[in-house]
This record gives C-alpha cells, structure tokens and sequence, in this order.
C-alpha cells in the first residue's frame, strides 16, 4: 500500500538522525520535514522506520527519470567498476555526453563544457560571457535563483541567500521578473504588455555604464515561486537581447531534461539561448552539470582557463548518458506535459473551492500553488503553507518545504516517471489537507 505510515512521525530511527544531523551538521540547509530518507524507486520514498511515502519532491527537481531506475543503476554500477575520475584526460563518456548535449539541443549550441553542480554551470557561463565579449556587466532578474557560491549568488535575485555574506560581485543589473499574481508594477497581464520587459531600456539608460556581456534568466522562477512566464515575454525578451547584442544565458538547471513536458523548457518559446546552463535532471541523482554553447563563445576561453577536477568524471557522466537514453526512450518528455496539465487542472478546481489557494502555476510537472490568507487581499500566509507541508507529510505525501519570495509557495514536482494513479493520490492528499485546514 503506498503510502503507508506504520509508525508516529518521525518514527524512532528517524528521530535518531534528525538528532544526530542536529549535534554534527550545521543549521544552513533548508528545513525540511523529518522524514529520513532509507531507500526510493520510482516516485515512493521509504524512511528508515519503514514508512512509504508519495514523493512530490524528486529531491529538489533532481531525479527526473524517477529513484533508482534500473537502467540508470546499471550504468552507475558498471561504470564505478572501470573508472571513476581521470581529470582532464579524454574519457569516451564525457565526450560521449558532449556529443549528446549538442544533438539534442538547439542548433545553435555546438559545444558542451561538462561540470558538477548547476552553480559551477552558472558561474561558467558568466565567466565565459565576459571574456568572449570583453565586458562585464550582467543583467539579472529580482527573485531569480542560480546557486549559491559568490557569483551565483549575485545574479540571484533573492536577499535571503545574500544576507550576511558581505558585498556580492560588482557589475550585476537587477530587473523585476513577470510575477504576474504580485506585479511589481502594479499592472495586469496582457494590457501591461509587459511594462517589465520595457523597464529593461531604462535599467540600461539609468544604471548601465555600456559594457553589458549577458543577461541571465531562468527559464520560469524556480525558487522564487515556480513563477511562470506568460505569452510571448520569452520571445521578447530573446529579442531585447538580440538587439542590442547581449548575450541571452538561460539557466535551465532546474527546467531541463523533461521536467516542463519538453526537454528543455526554450523548446515552449522557439527561442536559442547563446548560453544554456543544465543541471539536476541530467545527472537524476548523480553530480553533473553542464554548460552548453555556441563554439565561438566558448572557445574565447583559451586551454588551462577553465576545468574542474570532478567535471565529465566518467561516472557521472555515463549516468548523465544514461539518464538521458530513459527519457528518450520512455517519451517521459510529452507524458509529464499529459500529466501536468491533468494535474494542474485539479489544482484548479481546488482554486474555486478553497480561499487559501490563491494561485496556481505550472508547466508540466513543475507546479507552484501560492497560499493566502485571502483572495481578495492576497496577503502570503506561510505559516498556513507550512502547516500543509508538515500535515502532508504526516498522511504519507513528502513536499519540499515552502518556496517563494514570501515562503508561501508549495512546489509539486515529484519525478516524471510517476504513475498517473499515484500522482492523483497525491493531489487528493494535498486536497484533504487543504480542506482540513480550511475554516
Ligand atoms: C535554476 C537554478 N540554477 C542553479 C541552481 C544551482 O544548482 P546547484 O545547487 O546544483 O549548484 C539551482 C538549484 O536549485 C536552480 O534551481
């Protein structure tokens, strides 16, 4: 029976690890709910008491092909046997996904540069945006989130990860997103016609001193609040920068490898990034993040410039290939659009229904439902968001804790492989919460 919680939550053994992470590890991760992850396949997670849980969480959008697909555990297994690490030495898999990445990008992109973590991918594509173009300014967007090392962090467009680190990396320009729900200002889409997208020129005329590389966008706001760009902003904004000779960097980190019902998110918009940043989904579970690119760009950078030591390590790398094969083969791509927008059709409904939902988003299976004390004012409740995460969590459904420039976000994003009957249990446990907790 899945889920199936046999014991009180957390249950004995999970208590004991939650102590143990508390006496030894540091407080800097985001808190989660107590549930001490054992083992998972697929989209079920079991603790270490034993209980099973629906996972709405796939990590943090990392383990797209599902939890330990057999497929994806075979090449990991035989790969650890052969070779682990030869640095910068050619291996057959880091080329191998290279090949990959440019086939099945957009045409444009002719290179990858294969890494470890998304913000290695992010901190790599300004560096190499800055010296192929000779400038240095970066245009980035409030909330926006791209990791949290020191450049990174200061293309992120949210104080809470800066707060307390000194000053951030000189030279970023900062520009509102389309938060359509909360408008910063104070418009409605489409009679706006995006008077964010035309606040850009006069970001340039105010704060730029003409040495503009790039502009870095995700492709919808993740951490922010799975905030979703609507009509044409995408197109436009691809345009803005090809005007003005800008280099366009999308950071698809999290939107990647199916997680939107395609397999890169730009595919929704017809638009080439010159810079994509792709991580999570590709490696499902294994560290690996790439940079993929156009040749011109990526080749300013002269050898000896740029490496990593664990980057396109044969491991992760022949993961990543593997990861990729499932996806492909098991069209999870168009299933996650199907599933997604059955999904979001039922959040929907719970939308008329109840008063606290205030907003829901998504693509594919990358779904934010925004909690509100009411409709009308709109005012964020994250105590109430984080009530529904934790009584959840206690009817056998992992969420990941709260998102969201106020904390009000819940992010449904369980792997794509999850079967249809499961993912509606899901909703329905989310629904029972929200009634439960409905006055
Ligand atoms: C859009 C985006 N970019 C970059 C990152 C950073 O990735 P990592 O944690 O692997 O460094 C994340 C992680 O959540 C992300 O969502």
């Amino acid at each position: 029976m899945i889920p199936n919680i046999i014991t009180e939550l957390p249950g004995p053994e999970a208590r004991k690890y939650v102590e143990m992470s508390q006496k030894y590890e540091p407080r800097s991760m985001s808190e989660q709910v107590p549930a001490v992850w054992q083992r998972a396949e697929g989209a079920v997670v079991e603790d270490v008491d034993g209980n099973v849980f629906i996972d709405f969480t796939s990590g943090v959008l990392v383990t797209n092909v599902g939890h330990c697909h057999p497929k994806h555990v075979r090449a990991v297994q035989t790969q650890a046997a052969e070779l682990m690490n030869a640095y910068d030495f050619v291996n057959p898999w880091r080329v191998q996904l290279a090949k990959k990445l440019v086939e099945i990008t957009a045409d444009n992109l002719d290179k990858a540069f294969i890494l470890s973590t998304g913000a290695e991918a992010v901190e790599s594509a300004i560096k190499v945006a800055r010296r192929f173009t000779g400038k240095y300014e970066i245009i980035a967007f409030h909330g926006a989130f791209h990791g949290r090392t020191y450049m990174s962090m200061s293309v992120g467009g949210k104080s809470g990860i800066k707060k307390h680190f000194g000053p951030m990396v000189p030279g970023i320009l900062h520009a509102p997103f389309c938060y359509c729900y909360r408008c910063p200002f104070d418009q409605t889409y489409p009679d706006c016609d995006f008077t964010c997208l035309r606040y850009l020129d006069w970001l340039l005329e105010t704060e730029s001193t003409g040495s503009v590389a790039g502009l870095i966008t995700e492709s919808y706001q993740g951490a922010a609040g799975s905030i979703i760009p609507p009509g044409d902003y995408m197109q436009r904004l691809r345009e803005w920068c090809e005007e003005r000779g800008i280099l366009f960097i999308l950071d698809e980190v999290q939107s990647s490898f199916g997680r939107t019902g395609k397999m890169f998110a730009y595919e929704h918009w017809g638009i080439e990034p010159n810079l994509l940043c792709l991580g999570k989904g590709i490696g499902s579970g294994l560290p690996v993040s790439a940079l993929v690119g156009e040749s011109r760009i990526l080749d300013a950078l002269e050898p000896g410039s740029m490496s990593s030591t664990n980057g396109g390590n044969p491991l992760c790398a022949r993961a990543a290939l593997a990861a990729i094969e499932i996806i492909e083969d098991e069209h999870l791509a168009s299933r996650t659009g199907k599933l997604g927008r059955v999904m979001t059709e039922q959040f929907d409904r719970m939308k008329e229904k109840y008063e606290m939902l205030g907003d829901v988003r998504g693509m594919g299976l990358a779904i934010g439902l925004e909690i509100v004390k009411d409709k009308k004012s709109k005012a964020p409740d994250p105590e109430m968001t984080k009530r529904i995460v934790q009584q959840a969590y206690r009817r056998g459904l992992l969420l990941i804790a709260p998102i969201g420039f106020h904390g009000n976000v819940i992010r449904i994003a369980p792997p794509l492989v999850i079967p249809s009957e499961l993912a509606m249990k899901g909703v329905g446990i989310i629904e029972d919460t929200i009634n439960s907790l409905s006055s």
